[in-house]
């Protein structure tokens, strides 16, 4: 086979056989295939779209190109979660050891923030000396230890994946449907799970602005988790507004604890128990099916309904109990993390440079746009524009009032953590402006938009 017929192929809108994009894909892994060519082939891509049967090919070409985990050897139903990223979302550092307190062995391999979304891996770092980069052994035996563990993607886990998505971030391929799909599963079908639950992100602070291509995006990913057997729901969740009251990563590991603590805000915890409620109703599932592993059975909305509700008041008596604290408190530890935060969550770095946010007239936070708080947390230092940029894990922003809240003029509506002064002007512009006031109370936010099953 040569490159430059295949790329011909897709530039004319014509569909790649499983074993042309399989060529593809490990010649340009093995770096025989260059840059240039694949370049030309990922555009083709974008422009031209590649079909399901071509998605489900990508995505398990670039798995197979690493280390696929195999956890047969653990019995539990173990179930996945991801989300497409957004701002202030904390939710899998809450989720997993929740999820690992009800018994379900949850593996997360997580990713960096990257342009104006945050990363699970950047945030937990902020803990002092977690540890993110665990390799295959000790990810497993963190995973028997705890329940639940959280790494980044190391060179053995869909190396085709890591490789592809930079280039995509630097020849403008990255918003593409299928592109982001197989990216996003090759990865998780490599942790060994057999349940996964997506959280698909609309919003301006999100990657998928409509409603329309999240749930196409959804859809996909469903498809696809379940072609290889994994049985897999999505949510579609708002992302219009940031989530909970923190972005910046130690003031979200500040979060997280008072979440587990059960001081959560009422938007990031209905993400977090009906995400969590779809995990448990998949490990049930899972343990309930026999003889017909990976068939899926689609059931009545109104019993899903039902079962959904028990579960949440289960993960909800996890917290309650301390249960889920504990948990967190074991993973830090296993992860050679210090367990002191928990208690004691002044040994996060914060910066100590504030400067409030006041409002500017009386009436009511009618929305807060993510983009543009995320916007001004990257300004800060909080996030990064190329994967290889460092980053300021002490800066952030706090949300003191959220959509809905009456306020009067002189009300600090956010406060803004930072260390230098240097874009400091345009960060408090940015989160000025996030802010829309109004005279008439808004519509209560509807934060679950949709679930695929
Ligand atoms: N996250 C990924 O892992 N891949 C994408 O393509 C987009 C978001």
């Amino acid at each position: 086979m040569r490159a430059v017929d295949l790329i011909r192929k897709k530039r004319d809108g014509k569909t790649l056989t499983k074993e042309e994009i399989n060529w593809l894909i490990n010649s340009y892994t093995r770096a025989e295939v260059p840059d240039y060519q694949m370049s030309a082939f990922l555009m083709a891509s974008l422009l031209r779209g590649l079909n399901k049967e071509e998605t489900i090919a990508l995505t398990e070409t670039m798995r197979d190109s690493g280390e696929v985990l195999d956890l047969r050897e653990m019995a539990d139903p173990k179930i996945g979660k991801h989300s497409t990223g957004g701002v202030g979302d904390k939710v899998s550092i809450v989720l997993a050891p929740l999820l690992a307190s009800a018994g379900v062995v949850v593996p997360m391999i997580a990713g960096r923030g990257l342009g104006h979304t945050g990363g699970t891996i950047d945030k937990l770092e902020s803990i002092p000396g977690f540890k993110t980069d665990l390799s295959v052994i000790d990810f497993r035996n963190t995973l028997w230890e705890v329940g639940t563990v959280i790494s980044s993607q190391t060179s053995a886990i869909a190396p085709a994946d890591r490789k592809l998505y930079r280039l995509r971030d630097v020849t403008a391929t990255v918003e593409s449907i299928p592109l982001i799909a197989s990216s996003i599963m090759s990865k998780k079908l490599a942790e060994g799970i057999n349940g996964l639950v997506l959280d698909v992100k609309v919003g301006s602070g999100a990657f998928m602005q409509t409603m329309e291509e999240a749930e196409e995006l959804a859809q996909l990913m469903v498809d696809i988790g379940n072609s290889q057997g994994v049985k897999t729901f999505a949510l579609i969740t708002d992302m219009d507004e940031p989530l909970g009251k923190t972005v910046g990563n130690a003031l979200e590991i500040r979060e997280c604890i008072n979440i587990l603590k059960g001081r959560g805000e009422e938007d990031i915890l209905e993400v977090i128990l009906t995400l969590g409620s779809l995990m448990l109703y998949i490990a049930e599932e899972i343990l309930e099916e026999t003889e017909e592993v990976g068939v899926f059975k689609i059931k009545e909305e109104p019993i899903v309904k039902e079962k959904l509700y028990e579960k949440r008041i289960n993960l909800e008596s996890k917290i309650n109990s301390g249960d889920a604290l504990e948990k967190f408190i074991e993973m830090i530890t296993a992860q050679g993390g210090n367990p002191e935060v928990v208690p004691n969550p002044g040994l996060l770095t914060i910066a100590d440079k504030i400067m409030p946010i006041k409002a500017a007239q009386d009436g009511f936070i009618n929305r807060i746009d993510a983009r543009k708080i995320a916007e001004s947390s990257v300004l800060l230092g909080a996030g990064r524009n190329k994967i290889e940029d460092e980053i300021d894990l002490s800066v952030g922003i706090t949300l003191n009032k959220k959509s809905g809240s009456e306020v009067k003029a002189g009300d600090i509506l956010a406060v803004i953590h930072y260390n230098k002064e240097d874009n400091l002007q345009e960060a408090i512009s940015l989160v000025e402006s996030a802010f829309e006031i109004s005279s008439e109370k808004p519509e209560p936010r509807e934060i679950i938009k949709k679930l695929i099953l």
